[in-house]
């Protein structure tokens, strides 16, 4: 199982394991990191956008609704749109607002 590092609340690391088909959005929400989504994890917003540190060829491709969103070039993904596919381990840094 990868595990993901999260950056997150100025500087506090949460390190978790992760299966393969969830969404970093997913994960994040299921251990209690603080992660913004105010359209529900749909695409539609930017307010869940990370970088991704190490690990992007572990993850899903880009995909349309990020492009639309204007999240074209790494380290941006939107989490939600950002689904592990990898085995490798993957450290994101979460969006502070
Ligand atoms: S939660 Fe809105 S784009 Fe991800």
């Amino acid at each position: 199982m990868p595990k993901i590092t999260f950056h997150h609340s100025g500087d506090q690391i949460t390190i978790v394991e992760a299966e393969k088909g969830q969404s970093l959005l997913q994960i994040a929400l299921d251990h209690d990191i603080p992660m913004e989504h105010a359209c529900g994890g749909n695409g539609f917003c930017t307010t869940c956008m990370c970088d991704v540190k190490k690990g992007m060829d572990q993850l899903s491709p880009r995909n349309d609704r990020e492009e639309n969103m204007g999240i074209m070039e790494d380290p941006k993904r939107l989490s939600c749109q950002s689904i592990v596919e990898g085995d490798q381990d993957i450290e994101i840094e979460v969006m502070e607002y």
